[in-house]
């Protein structure tokens, strides 16, 4: 942030974090830094829980409970205190040759995090976000950032963010999913009712939806590859559609820090539901914190 008056490189002032600007250009990567530092920390320790993902009635046959994102979908189960019912697994249980050991816990939230985390990862807005605040490389506009020879783009070490298409592929079948999950927060052994986690879950679902119809590859593919929005029935819906996706897409940035912090929110507020510190006020007669305890093994 000192500027050297004297060493000057194309009009730029040079040094690590030199600059003309006299704003505080460095709250945004320190933002970045401290939010991402956060729900990284949070989400790497609530997978490896593989406990208290979950909130329903104790018998886990009728239709209803609270399903924490970073569990949905339960691929594999394992039994633990606040786990899903065995019958929510798609596959089954863990097989027995399975590695219990601290890096390699039975918990279904590590089969499944890897798609949306390389979604957010190789996210363009994200890149510009965590190459700024981690790699400063520059840190901001207009400020010096750190020099890393010749510059070969996304060639090399980072080519792998060019399957970010294919990561939106993915996390189109995850919000289908987690809109799924908030349906089913909305009943509660079969019974329809509404609780505080029912619109946590909803609130969940519907922003990573939003953050999803922003992406920059899925309005690339749903209108922007087009060259006439106006030729014919087809390419005027994919024009329609475009302008939808543009929409969110102006609003990514935010829509991706909201999202991003309401997913650690939610499995937050199921963890905290599931063992018994918080009570989720809601309309069934059974107090749903109290079905978790029972459920639990
Ligand atoms: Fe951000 Fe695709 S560009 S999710």
């Amino acid at each position: 942030m000192t500027a050297n008056p004297d060493s000057v490189h194309g009009g730029h002032i040079t040094g690590i974090g030199a600059t003309r600007r006299s704003d505080s250009w460095w709250l945004s990567p320190a933002f970045v830094v401290a939010f991402i530092g956060m729900c990284f920390g949070y989400g790497t320790w609530a997978a490896f829980q593989g406990a208290h993902y979950w909130v329903g009635p104790s018998s886990g046959e009728a239709f209803g409970g609270y399903l924490s994102p970073l569990y949905s979908p339960v691929l594999l189960w394992a039994s633990a205190a606040g786990a899903a019912p065995e019958n929510h697994s798609w596959l089954g249980s863990f097989p027995s040759w399975w590695p219990d050991t601290i890096l390699s816990p039975r918990s279904p939230a590590l089969l499944i995090l890897i798609f949306p985390g390389l979604f957010r990862f190789t996210c363009y807005y994200y890149r510009k976000a965590y190459y700024r605040a981690f790699a400063a490389a520059p840190p901001g506009c207009s400020v010096e950032g750190v020099r890393k020879g010749r510059y070969q783009g996304e060639t090399r070490l980072f080519v792998f963010q060019n399957l970010h298409r294919y990561a939106m592929y993915t996390a189109l079948v995850f919000n289908c999913i987690l809109t799924y999950d908030a349906i089913q927060a909305f009943f509660y052994g079969g019974s329809f009712g509404i609780g505080v986690g029912s619109i946590v879950l909803t609130i969940n679902a519907t922003l990573l939806a939003f953050y999803t119809f922003g992406c920059h590859s899925l309005r690339h593919l749903i209108g922007g590859r087009l060259n006439c929005f106006t030729c014919d029935g087809t390419t005027r819906m994919g024009g329609h559609a475009w302008n939808i996706g543009t929409f969110f897409n102006e609003r990514h940035m935010k829509i991706a820090w909201l999202s991003l912090g309401w997913v650690m929110f939610t499995d937050l507020y199921v963890r905290m539901v599931s063992t018994g510190v918080w009570t989720d006020f809601n309309t069934w007669s059974e107090p749903a914190q109290t079905a978790a305890r029972s459920v639990g093994l």
